[in-house]
């Protein structure tokens, strides 16, 4: 049966390398690269890492599935995915969530996605002078974040290069560019890894990360994993139903689901072992926080031989990132009105970015001439990416589980999962996740967010 009730063809994926690249560019992004180490740096190295691994594969990776169950069943945006199973139900309701939510993240992401840009082009053109502290580098980018005009001009250079993939469709923009830029991302990774890992001193940052000292787990680390493993993941707003929607019924969901999430770990995993054994190796603490990246690294940079070429390359590497992500969310929004609205791509694109991005000034600003206006002590940014990561994303992602485990019924969702060979054994597995442990697990995690 074809829900999509679509007269024209619907856009789909070229191939299976192309589908899990364009999944794996959405999933590894700012906060694979820019977040994840802070976080891990923050909440005690080695034994987080284990707990965010494990959050992955017990709640990320089954949500991952359902998600793009969904979408290939249904071929369509995730407010017309829930219309078509459970017609004028309030289920509707979390698709609409899902495509605000993406709004809303994409607003806040331009914004950091544009300072990776101005980095990048700061290294090509030497405007980042030798740094001598970290100190000094964190100086140059908080007068960097306050300048205006700058980080608007980024910010919309950011959102122009998404729109001009996103305008040239699934097949042509989104697959074309993440086969090409995933693969060199890893490359890039792997080349800085040794390079990390060369620097004398290093192997106390190895240890940091690899050594597990479980008196540092609480709760609240729980917490902090789950959460990570969910944007990380790019689940809870139908961001994954959307990229599943373009899906064959040839591919194998199960296994695309293993691998996206594997590689999407492995980028968290090899970032780690580039930044803790340089930041340990240049004496730095690691507990820095949110301006890790931005502060810390050009410093570091800075410090070591051919620091110049390595800091183009490791900015290089941020911006695709950054952008692969960035052209997932602005998809979430388009396909929504391609499909529910009968927009053209081309009307959907250019409108929904326009609005996006002035949405985002504010963020953009909240660095800069905004940093004053505050309510309940926050900033514009910052309530956005709360409202949006912590309570749209859990809420998204627990919902989805329960309309999967029990109201669409697992039943219904197996029948598309074993169009295409599957392993029972695993098909058991995923069942008791979705139904008992992703709904508990993020219900718990929703619950924190309030206390
Ligand atoms: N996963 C991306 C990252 O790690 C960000 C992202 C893209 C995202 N699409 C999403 C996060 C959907 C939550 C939901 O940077």
């Amino acid at each position: 049966m074809d829900l999509s009730n679509h007269k024209y063809k619907r856009e789909a994926w070229n191939s299976r390398l192309g589908f899990i690249m364009a999944a794996s560019g959405s999933a590894v992004g700012l906060g694979n690269i820019w977040k994840f180490p802070y976080i891990v740096g923050q909440n005690g190295g080695g034994a987080f890492v284990l707990v965010y691994i494990f959050c992955t594969l017990a709640v990320g990776l089954p949500i991952m599935l359902s998600e793009f169950t969904i979408g290939r069943k249904t071929k369509l945006n995730p407010v017309g995915a829930f219309q078509a199973l459970k017609p004028n139900s309030h289920w509707v309701k979390v698709g609409y969530m899902g495509v605000l939510a993406g709004f809303l993240i994409l607003s806040f992401y331009g914004v950091v996605g544009g300072w990776t840009l101005a980095y990048v082009i700061k290294a090509l053109t030497h405007t980042m002078t030798t740094f001598s502290s970290s100190n000094e580098a964190g100086e140059f980018f908080g007068t960097f974040i306050s300048n205006t005009w700058e980080v608007l001009f980024y910010q919309a250079l950011f959102m122009g290069i998404c729109v001009g993939i996103v305008l040239r469709g699934v097949q042509g923009g989104i697959e074309k560019a993440c086969k090409v830029l995933m693969p060199i991302l890893v490359v890039i990774l792997v080349i800085l890894m040794f390079r990390a890992l060369t620097l004398p001193g290093a192997i106390d940052g190895v240890e940091f990360y690899l050594k597990p000292d479980f008196s540092k787990i609480g709760p609240q680390t729980i917490l902090i994993a789950l959460g990570q493993a969910f944007f990380s993941l790019s689940l809870g707003m139908g961001c994954m139903l959307t990229y599943g929607s373009y899906l064959s019924d040839q591919e194998n969901l199960a296994s695309a689901t293993v691998y996206v999430v594997i590689f999407d770990t492995m980028i968290a995993l090899l970032v780690g072992m580039v930044i803790f054994p340089a930041v340990f190796a240049m004496g730095l603490e690691p507990t820095e926080g949110p301006s890790l990246v931005f502060s810390v690294l050009p410093a570091v940079f800075f410090d070591m031989p051919f620091g110049n070429v390595v800091s183009i390359i490791f900015f290089t590497l941020l911006a695709i990132a950054a952008i692969t992500s960035g052209i997932s969310l602005l998809e979430v929004v388009v396909a929504y009105f391609i499909d529910q609205r009968k927009w053209s791509r081309e009307k959907a694109v250019l409108i929904t970015s326009a609005v996006i991005f002035a949405f985002g000034v504010p963020s953009s600003l909240s660095f800069g001439i905004l940093s004053d206006v505050k309510l309940f002590g926050m900033t514009f940014f910052d309530h956005v990416d709360n409202i949006a990561s912590n309570y749209l994303l859990p809420l998204g992602g627990m919902l989805t589980a329960i309309f999967i485990g029990w109201i669409w019924g697992t039943k219904n969702a197996e029948e598309e999962i074993k169009k295409n060979k599957t392993n029972p054994h695993w098909i058991n597995i995923w069942r008791f996740l979705i139904c008992y442990i992703s709904p508990v697990a993020v219900f718990f995690v929703f619950c924190a967010k309030f206390i």
